[in-house]
């Protein structure tokens, strides 16, 4: 029997989602969105391109969750990307109802499920998802952390001339511009990046990577990334359906790992059939570790704010 994935918002990356998973074959997948046949109609034209691809995985859209019900992952994209006007605070609290929403529904009708988050800004909604979800920590992350470690890489094989399956690296930290990308981690067929660049053009790369999002959004001048988000998240969806342990980054829930208690951060982990196996815990110089803790900083302020909010909410 092919397994189940939901995708909750069925915009540019849910919908591109849940055709790259679609194409792989072995399991089914169910695209949700509010807006009324938007996703059964992009559904019926991924099904369409079965016969052509050659996948029999049945895809079907919904706007409401009883299609999802007993899904064994589902992928939560759905929310708002900020427009002009808009603080960083508006754009945060409506998600946070938004994704509280959503959560909600998918406990309902899919209570054994794995979550992976996507919506941003994203540690502060996987928060919120792990929070309203009342699931044990290993079974709601997010995504961020293969996206921008996918940027470091690529910028590194351009610069070099080299394939970008050579390169290895790895970003901490929270999916903002204070995100850690760990020079003393990366490495390219085994080697240093420090033996094959100068200092000055490794921090031009990183500052490129941390500025990453916002170089694709002033490109496409309307809306956000798609293609390597959606590769990303069908990553981490392939890791836990069949149950591969990959090491990668995600954001997790700490407790008490890196120093770092109670907040949804990314670190690398151990990623299978049990979602979050381990967080993996390696050596931080003291430079990293207050870079981390920077970066856990401005998560914590978001999250702050949504508690003041639910808090003035129950009156
Ligand atoms: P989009 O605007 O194309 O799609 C969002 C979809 O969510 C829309 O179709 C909308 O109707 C739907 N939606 C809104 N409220 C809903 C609800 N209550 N239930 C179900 N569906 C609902 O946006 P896009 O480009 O797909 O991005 C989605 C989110 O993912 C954004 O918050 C974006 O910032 C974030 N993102 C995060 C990345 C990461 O690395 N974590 C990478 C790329 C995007
Ligand atoms: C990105 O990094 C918008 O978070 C998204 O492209």
């Amino acid at each position: 029997m092919r397994s189940k994935v939901t995708v909750v918002g069925a915009g540019n990356v849910g919908a591109t989602t849940a055709l790259r998973i679609q194409q792989l074959g072995y399991t089914d997948v169910v695209l949700v969105d509010v807006v009324e046949d938007l996703p059964q109609g992009k559904a019926l034209d991924m099904l369409e391109a079965g016969p052509v691809t050659g996948t029999d995985a049945r895809v079907t859209g919904s706007n409401s969750y009883e299609e999802s019900s007993d899904s064994d992952l589902v992928v939560i994209t759905a929310g708002i990307a900020r427009r002009p006007g808009m603080s960083r605070d508006d754009l945060l609290l409506t998600n946070m109802r938004i994704t509280s929403s959503v959560t909600e529904q998918v406990v309902k009708y899919s209570p054994d499920c794995i979550i992976i988050a996507v919506t941003n800004p994203l540690d502060a909604m996987v928060q919120n998802i792990y929070e309203t979800s009342g699931f044990p920590r290993n079974r709601v992350f997010g995504m961020a952390g293969i996206l921008d470690t996918a940027r470091f890489r690529t910028f590194i094989a351009e610069e070099l001339n080299v394939s970008v399956e050579d390169v290895q690296a790895l970003v901490l930290g929270g999916h903002g511009d204070d995100m850690v990308p760990l020079v003393r981690y990366t490495s390219v067929g085994g080697i240093p990046i420090t033996e094959l660049m100068a200092e000055e053009k490794i921090d031009q790369l990183v500052a490129r990577t941390r500025a990453g999002g916002g170089e694709i959004v002033a490109l496409l001048k309307e809306g956000s990334a798609y293609y390597a988000p959606s590769a990303a998240i069908t990553q981490m969806v392939e890791a836990v359906l069949l149950d591969k342990k990959r090491i990668l980054p995600a954001c997790a829930y700490l407790e008490g790992e890196y120093g770092i208690n109670g907040l949804c951060v990314g670190v690398p982990v151990k990623l299978g059939a049990g979602g979050v196996e381990q967080i993996m815990q390696i050596g931080l110089t003291e430079e990293e570790r207050t870079a981390l803790r920077h970066s856990a900083a401005s998560v914590q302020e978001l999250v702050d704010v949504m508690k003041k909010s639910k808090e003035e909410a129950a009156g």
